[in-house]
């Protein structure tokens, strides 16, 4: 690990727009040059750490000092609106061990590798069943709203046993919640969402249904081990993270793709380069670009002291670009090993829907690609909108032909 001794640049501002929709912001470039820590700003003025090292985020997101419990005095907030949910209650992403533990504990079982693999039958069929609608529509189409949103949607429905018929409502809460644009309407949105899927949780108590949710409700709420507030906050985290993540994936990977004709064309000729190119994908675009967390002691770290009560971000795009790590970063390179990249966190909080992820974007990516292969830009690039630095990161259109 390079160290830190002295901090030498003024704080850059974080987070930032993209420049690129698949690259980090360029401002962030001293962020790159003065790994693996560096002092960044918020949006309200308070200075804190950002992790930006490969091996120093590995460290640092497995070490229990470090919380995720947005109640904790100096957390770090790095927008408005996510100033305004610090007294809501967040299931596992919000919680440190041990209540961490014991609700992950209750999951993992409907996210294992096998249970993933189970799927793939049913997410080929769902889509196949949209490209049918995109190709019989168009060409042009737009491709978030015909393919990469409703996809990880339906198959998130499907796993916890939401009725997809809601998808509107629950896509632009979903929306609002993460993107506002105020801080009352990212409020309004997490009380509408909690609302309505407490109503689901109270029908399905009287009529039992066969999704994860059901589940829960049987094992866990009548034995007692969970309460409506708790199971409604778990289901909250899994339908939003179900699927505007993978959503994200999808559209800026298609995008990404399309921005890179070599490496797509390699792809087409040998589709066995799936797997790896999903994990480089995921590396290169780190669409989760800001992680959180709170100092609970001091904890010292590459010739530095982080104190008790500091807040500390992890850039999940500089950190998975760390050329100690990742030789020729910038470059998009189905050959390299990209499987230890930060994409999905590390630690205990790591990605809980990591299997089903891959799976899906690998369904999607080569499904896509193979039916259309004249899949390309409807407009010039620099003329698509993508998300703003302070959310997941990912496309808000996509206007393609074939
Ligand atoms: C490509 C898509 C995805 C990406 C890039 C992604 C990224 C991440 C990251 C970076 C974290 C860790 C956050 C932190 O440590 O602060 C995380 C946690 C989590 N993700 Fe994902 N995610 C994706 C898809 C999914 C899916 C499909 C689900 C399905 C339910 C999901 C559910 C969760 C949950 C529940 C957590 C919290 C885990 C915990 O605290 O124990 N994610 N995800």
């Amino acid at each position: 690990m390079t160290k830190p001794d002295t901090i030498v640049s003024e704080p850059v501002a974080f987070p930032q727009d993209r420049t690129c929709p698949y690259h980090p912001p360029t401002a962030y470039e001293p962020l790159r040059e003065e790994r693996p820590l560096s002092r960044v700003t918020l949006y309200d003025g308070r200075d804190v750490w950002v992790v930006t090292g490969h091996s120093a985020a590995r460290e640092l997101l497995a070490d229990p000092r470090l919380s995720t419990n947005r109640d904790r005095p100096g957390f770090p907030v790095t927008n408005e609106r996510f100033a305004a949910f610090r007294r809501r209650r967040v299931a596992l992403l919000g919680q440190d061990d041990p209540a961490h533990h014991t609700q992950r504990r209750m999951l993992v079982p409907s996210f294992t590798l096998k249970r993933a693999n189970s799927l793939r039958p049913r997410i080929q069929e769902t889509t196949d069943r949209l490209l049918d609608a995109m190709e019989a529509a168009g060409p042009p189409a737009e491709l978030v709203s015909s393919f990469a949103l409703p996809l990880p949607s339906m198959v998130i429905c499907m796993l916890l046993g939401v009725p997809y018929a809601d998808h509107e409502f629950f896509e632009e809460q979903s929306r609002k919640l993460l993107r506002g644009p105020t801080a009352d309407d990212s409020l309004g949105a997490r009380d509408r969402l909690d609302a309505y899927l407490g109503e689901l949780i109270d029908r399905k108590r009287k009529e039992p249904g066969d999704g994860l949710l059901d589940e829960l409700i049987e094992e866990q709420l009548r034995q007692g081990a969970l309460d409506r507030e708790e199971l409604v906050s778990l289901a909250t985290i899994l339908l939003i993270a179900g699927h505007e993540t993978t959503a994200n994936m999808i559209s800026l990977g298609t995008f990404t793709l399309l921005r890179h004709p070599e490496q797509l064309s390699e792809l087409r000729s040998d589709p066995g380069l799936m797997s790896t190119a999903v994990e480089e994908l995921l590396r290169f675009l780190s669409i989760a670009d800001g992680l959180v967390r709170v100092a609970t002691e001091d904890i010292p770290i590459g010739g530095t002291t982080i104190r008790a009560g500091e807040g500390v971000l992890f850039s999940t795009s500089v950190i998975n670009r760390d050329t100690t790590t990742f030789p020729e970063p910038d470059t998009l390179d189905w050959h390299r090993s990209a499987r230890h990249h930060v994409a999905f966190g590390f630690g205990i909080h790591q990605c809980l829907g990591q299997n089903l992820a891959r799976t899906e974007l690998e369904i999607a990516l080569r499904t896509l690609f193979e039916r259309l292969p004249g899949l390309r830009l409807a407009v010039p690039a620099d003329e698509i909108p993508f998300k703003p630095g302070d959310t997941i990161q990912g496309m808000l259109e996509l206007p393609v032909t074939w």
